[in-house]
């Protein structure tokens, strides 16, 4: 499954949330590409340019990335890609890869929603320095306000949540990766859900989407 959308849609919470009940893993090209910052690899520096910005990281190293991902053994069951592909040049490079696999993409659920709800959802967006996950200062609370559920340390805000980030990351889902709405309608594959409700009630459109597909 393949969750498209554009920045602060919702598509990484929701991933999560739909990975865990169907016990398949979500990829997110997001989160490795800011594991790979983390780690200091050769490529998470040279992501980290283009993150930083809020431009879209090139191509050949994303889809070398996912490919990569993909392989490991907790994939063989399926799972949901959440942020790739984001354009055509790595839509095309899934096919490729799926086509010599015989992997079937079962739907493409694309978030709809207003970009003026997103700047509020990402600018109060707070993640954990150390990977292990995001919450909102409004929206989606740890137990402890400005802390960490998981290690307790002190969130923080994505470089890339900033204002003046937010407008290029938004232009470059309008530019790059919105076509890739027509590109999965004529696969007969898109499922447009309006994902401008709260979490929950974007969870169970989800799920009703989903349990259509059984
Ligand atoms: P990535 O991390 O994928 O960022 P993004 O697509 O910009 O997506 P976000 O994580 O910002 O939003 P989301 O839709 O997942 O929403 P979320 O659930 O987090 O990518 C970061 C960067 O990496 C890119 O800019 C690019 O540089 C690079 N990159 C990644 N993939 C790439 C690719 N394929 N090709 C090239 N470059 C790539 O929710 C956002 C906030 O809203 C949260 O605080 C959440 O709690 C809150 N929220 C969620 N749902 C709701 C709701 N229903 N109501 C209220 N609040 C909500």
């Amino acid at each position: 499954m393949i969750f498209l959308g554009p920045p602060g849609s919702g598509k990484g919470t929701q991933a999560k949330l739909l990975g865990a009940r169907l016990k398949i893993p979500q990829l997110s090209t997001g989160d490795l590409l800011r594991a790979a910052v983390r780690d200091g690899s050769d490529l998470g520096r040279e992501a980290k340019k283009f993150m930083d910005a809020g431009k879209l990281v090139p191509d050949d190293l994303v889809i070398q990335l996912i490919l990569g991902r993909m392989q490991q053994k907790d994939c063989e069951n399926g799972y949901i890609l959440d942020g790739f592909p984001r354009t055509r040049a790595q839509a095309q490079a899934l096919e490729k890869a799926f086509q010599v696999k015989k992997i079937k993409i079962d739907a493409v659920i694309s978030f709809e929603i207003d970009e003026q709800e997103l700047v509020e959802r990402l600018t109060g967006r707070r993640v954990c320095p150390n990977g292990h996950g995001e919450w909102h200062i409004k929206f989606h609370q740890p137990a402890n306000p400005g802390f960490c559920d998981v290690c307790h340390a002190p969130l923080v805000q994505r470089a890339d949540d900033r204002e003046e980030s937010i407008r290029v990351r938004l232009a470059a889902y309008r530019k790059d990766t919105e076509p890739l709405k027509a590109f999965y309608q004529d696969a007969k594959l898109l499922r447009p859900i309006p994902a401008d409700g709260a979490l929950a009630e974007v969870t169970q459109l989800i799920e009703t989407t989903v349990n259509k597909l059984r």
